[in-house]
């Protein structure tokens, strides 16, 4: 390892001062857990392998279950070899990095052990250029999220006013409905500063959804019309092809709402309509997001039921695999109320968005799996093809794909060859085509910018408790009207038929997935 300037080409940051990552003791809360295994230690890897962590930097795990330190590094070593979206594995880099890396055991809701672990972090090899600069990873289950940071704060651990680095990273979902989301921020911030809460929402790491910004700001040909005069409107996907799997448990009582709208459908939705923030710094970006948000008022209850579509997926096929129905699936309720899908119109009251609808949709066990927001403008007059054009002009659409094949592609109309006709055709830029650069997984990003303190990529909580009034009031919607008008869509389809309903009556249709493949 190195200590390195960070390159703005990579991983490719917005933030306009490029900064070192200070020498740091990392710690990471569900240390044996999943997401450590397949997203966080990768991406420190990823990080070491790219020169972006100093060599005074040290990594501590921190979980129940008895480990040695070699034994945890063999564990990290086998799920980096699986998980790592580069292959093979530099094996120097992990080497190097493996050797930095400590275990700790220990209970999260154990105020002693918070106490062992400052007096582990002070005696580490590396602690003496470390001094007391720390990152708090909290990969844990959410009902530990305050009390760690409690904990933590009881322990020493938590931010101080004498410019020493104490930071923390805290994993969605962030909250179950506002109240919860108030006391969780209440809770925090009575340990930690504002500026140095990173509230994570992994789609803010991905290029694609940074891209936005640099798509919509660095470039003069697509603002002027990006607005009501222009814009018929804009249709915003996140479809999943894998049923809830072994994540039932948790699934029941989030749904597709809570698990997804709240936070990654609204971030596209956020960055897509908000106004040119003053600057590329954090509290500007944040500022402008979520003036949107609060451009939102609380639905009624009779907009929700024109405007709103839940479902849930009954079973099915999906790439000739059965797929059993959500009320079948292993700790789900056999009579089940949970939604695995949501589709909802929501219309940003401000002068830029004046009758625009954003149609937002979700869902899983779906057809395919991708992201994408599509920006539908207005139909161009026909007059002067009607003799040739069957039908009216198509629309040109702007297709902002932000996973799988990373790229932005606009439809128009051309000519077609020989003929007195037109034919809606497609331009399209594919990212990794375009740069031949490293494109870092959305972990790595954030992490960088968690250990430089830099914050625009996460959430900040007024951000998270406007959200949560939105999701609030559609819940509780749904909870007053019970099993009523909660249809089964077939697995492998792009959801109920309300949800094509939805946008039907105002002539309007999804614009399909098997036009987006690349
Ligand atoms: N997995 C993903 O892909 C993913 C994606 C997005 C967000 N997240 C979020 O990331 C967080 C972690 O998810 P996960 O899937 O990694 O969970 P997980 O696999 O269940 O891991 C939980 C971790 O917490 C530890 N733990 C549990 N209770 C503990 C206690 N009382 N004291 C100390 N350690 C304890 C467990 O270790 P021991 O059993 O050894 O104690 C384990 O390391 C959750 O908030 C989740 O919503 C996960």
């Amino acid at each position: 390892m190195s200590i390195a300037i960070i390159d703005p080409a990579c991983p490719a940051l917005i933030s306009e001062h490029p900064a070192q990552v200070p020498p740091t003791a990392a710690v990471i809360f569900g240390a044996t857990g999943d997401l450590t295994h397949r997203k966080i230690v990768p991406a420190f890897y990823h990080l070491a392998k790219n020169g972006l962590l100093p060599d005074d930097f040290a990594i501590i795990g921190f979980a129940r279950r008895p480990k040695s330190d070699d034994e945890f590094r063999k564990d990290l070593g086998d799920a980096l070899r699986q998980f790592s979206h580069t292959k093979p594995v530099d094996e120097e880099v992990w080497k190097k990095l493996s050797s930095h890396i400590y275990y700790f055991q220990g209970e999260l809701d154990d105020p002693e052990a918070y106490k062992r672990l400052a007096e582990k972090l002070k005696t580490l090899p590396e602690s003496a250029k470390i001094g007391e600069n720390y990152l708090f990873y909290l990969a844990t289950s959410p009902e530990y999220f305050g009390q760690a940071a409690q904990n933590l704060a009881a322990a020493g651990l938590a931010s101080k006013a004498d410019g020493t680095r104490r930071r923390l990273i805290v994993e969605k979902p962030f909250g179950s409905d506002l109240k919860s989301a108030q006391e969780l921020n209440r809770t925090l911030q009575a340990a930690f500063a504002e500026k140095d809460i990173f509230r994570i929402d992994h789609y803010l790491g991905k290029e694609t959804v940074q891209n936005l910004i640099y798509f919509r700001f660095a470039n003069s040909i697509y603002e002027p019309l990006w607005n009501h005069l222009y814009i018929d409107h804009v249709q915003i996907t996140v479809a999943e092809q894998v049923g809830v799997e072994s994540r039932g448990g948790y699934y029941e009582h989030a749904g597709a709402a809570r698990d997804m709208l709240q936070n990654h459908l609204f971030q596209l939705f956020t960055l897509t309509a908000m106004e040119a923030p003053a600057s590329l710094d954090a509290e500007s970006i944040r500022d402008e997001k979520v003036k949107v948000l609060r451009s939102i008022p609380t639905p009624s209850l009779s907009f929700l039921q024109k405007n709103v579509v839940r479902a849930q997926y009954g079973g099915g096929y999906i790439n000739n695999k059965p797929i059993p129905s959500y009320r079948q699936e292993e700790k789900v309720a056999h009579d089940s109320l949970t939604e695995t899908f949501v589709a909802a119109r929501f219309e940003i009251d401000n002068w830029r968005w004046h009758g625009v609808p954003f149609y937002l949709r979700t869902g899983k066990a779906l057809a395919t799996q991708f992201t994408e927001i599509n920006i539908v403008f207005k139909r161009p007059p026909s007059v002067l093809f009607a003799a040739s054009s069957e039908d009216r002009l198509r629309r040109n659409t702007l297709r902002i794909r932000i996973q799988p094949n990373e790229g932005i592609s606009i439809k128009f109309n051309a000519k077609v060859p020989g003929k007195a006709e037109s034919e809606a055709v497609d331009m399209a830029f594919l990212y990794r085509s375009g740069f031949d650069h490293y494109l870092p997984e959305a972990y790595e990003r954030l992490i960088v910018d968690a250990l430089i303190g830099e914050s625009t990529l996460f959430t900040r909580s007024d951000e998270v408790e406007q959200a949560w009034r939105l999701v609030d009031s559609i819940k509780s919607a749904w909870a007053q009207q019970g099993a009523r008008d909660l249809p089964l869509y077939a697995c492998g389809s792009m959801g109920p038929v309300e949800s094509d309903q939805l946008l039907e009556k105002d002539g309007r249709f999804w614009i399909r997935p098997k036009e987006m493949a690349s």
